[in-house]
This record gives C-alpha cells, sequence and structure tokens, in this order.
C-alpha cells in the first residue's frame, strides 16, 4: 500500500465553486491532474494506492477527501467508473455530498469529512505510518530508505504550507525526486515509478 497527501490551499470546499473553468475554480485542474497520476495505468486503476487531498480553500476550509476506488463488482452498485473525463464531476459530487460531523463515503471508496492537514498528518503518524515529505531539497528518493506501507506529501502550484512545514520536518523525511521544480502530478508519476521499480525488483 502507498498512500499520498495531496494539499491545496485553492481548492475549494464546496461543490458550486468547480465552475466549467477548472482553473479559474481554485486550479482544481491540479487536483484532477493528482488523481490521475495517483491511479491511473495503462488500462488499469491501482489498487495499492490512496490519496488524501486536503482542500483548504473558499467557502468553507478545510475539507479532507480520501479516495481509495473500490474496483471490483458492479459498476453503479458496488463502484464507480473512474475515468480521466469524471473526475472534476466525481470531486464535484463529493464536496456537494459533505455531511457535518461524520465522515461521509459519497461513492464506494469515496469519502469525505471536515479535517485539516496537519491533524491528518498528526493522526497517520500516531499511527506509526512512515511519512515523507516531497521536497526538491531531501534526500535522493533513489537512494532514500522507503519504509513499507509509505505515504508521501506534496503541494499544490503554491507548495506546503509555510507554517506547517516545520512541524512536519520533526515527523516526516524529506524526499526529492531531482533538483528541478516538477508539478505535484509528475511529482507523484515518479514516486509511483520508483515505488514501481522496488516491487518489481528493478
Ligand atoms: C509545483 S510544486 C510547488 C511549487 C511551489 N511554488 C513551491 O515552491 O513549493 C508542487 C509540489 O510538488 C512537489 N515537488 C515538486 N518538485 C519536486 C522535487 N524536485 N522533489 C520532490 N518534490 C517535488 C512538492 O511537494 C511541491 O509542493
Amino acid at each position: 500500500m502507498r498512500e499520498f497527501i495531496y494539499y491545496s490551499r485553492t481548492a475549494p470546499t464546496a461543490g458550486h465553486y468547480i465552475k466549467e473553468d477548472l482553473q479559474a475554480s481554485g486550479r482544481i485542474d491540479i487536483a484532477i491532474h493528482t488523481v490521475i497520476a495517483a491511479f491511473f495505468l495503462s488500462h488499469k486503476i491501482r489498487t495499492d494506492t490512496k490519496l488524501h487531498m486536503i482542500f483548504a480553500g473558499p467557502p468553507t476550509p478545510p475539507r479532507h477527501l480520501e479516495l481509495f476506488p473500490v474496483t471490483e463488482g458492479i459498476t453503479g452498485e458496488d463502484k464507480i467508473y473512474l475515468s480521466k473525463k469524471n473526475i472534476s464531476t466525481i470531486l464535484k459530487r463529493m464536496l456537494y455530498k459533505y455531511k457535518e460531523g461524520r465522515k461521509n463515503e459519497v461513492f464506494p471508496g469515496y469519502w469525505i469529512e471536515k479535517k485539516g492537514f496537519l491533524e491528518l498528518v498528526n493522526e497517520l503518524n500516531k499511527e506509526g505510518k512512515n511519512i515523507y515529505i516531497l521536497d526538491s531539497d531531501g534526500e535522493d528518493i533513489r537512494k532514500a530508505d522507503i519504509k513499507p506501507n509509505p505515504i508521501f506529501i506534496l503541494g499544490d502550484h503554491k507548495g506546503l504550507p509555510g507554517k506547517e512545514y516545520k512541524r512536519l520536518k520533526k515527523i516526516c523525511i524529506p524526499v526529492s525526486i531531482g533538483k528541478r521544480m516538477y508539478f505535484a502530478s509528475q511529482t507523484i508519476a515518479v514516486v509511483n515509478n520508483e515505488l514501481d521499480r522496488r516491487e518489481d525488483g528493478l
């Protein structure tokens, strides 16, 4: 199992804030590319990946969207159809279906709740998870000791929140995919590839 935590300070926290212009909708386009990079292989959806998305944009931050899509069973009953074209609709529907005071499973394997970035990271840390921050100044991921069931944190176009970063560095290990600054989705693709190669004994 591998997990990613994508933090976006601009991604909207209400369904009606996602409009046709995805870039103007709090850069939800970046969140969509992140979902694609996390789950999609050619002709296959990854079943070993969970994606947490913290949306901290207007109007009612924060929201924690957790995606661990069910891939078995009948579409429309046991699972939903996940395609590159319908991700904005899925995210929008999840935001609409937020229920105060509980973690709501909107579709099989798609939950939403009110939870902030640090709260989520602290919770996972208390569970004893191995957490890494994706940071170009970190240790080269090709050489890093990546423990089983790792969790990787990354930011949107504005990066990770500076205030929280100090706390994060105390509980997470910074790892880098190289000296250049990549898109969030590109970073996930590289990390997925690195983990795939290790699993495949390459
Ligand atoms: C587009 S970048 C963020 C750019 C933002 N202006 C900043 O300075 O943080 C999105 C995220 O991808 C990850 N990332 C980008 N390049 C990386 C690299 N070379 N190594 C590790 N992570 C990287 C970081 O987590 C970053 O927050």
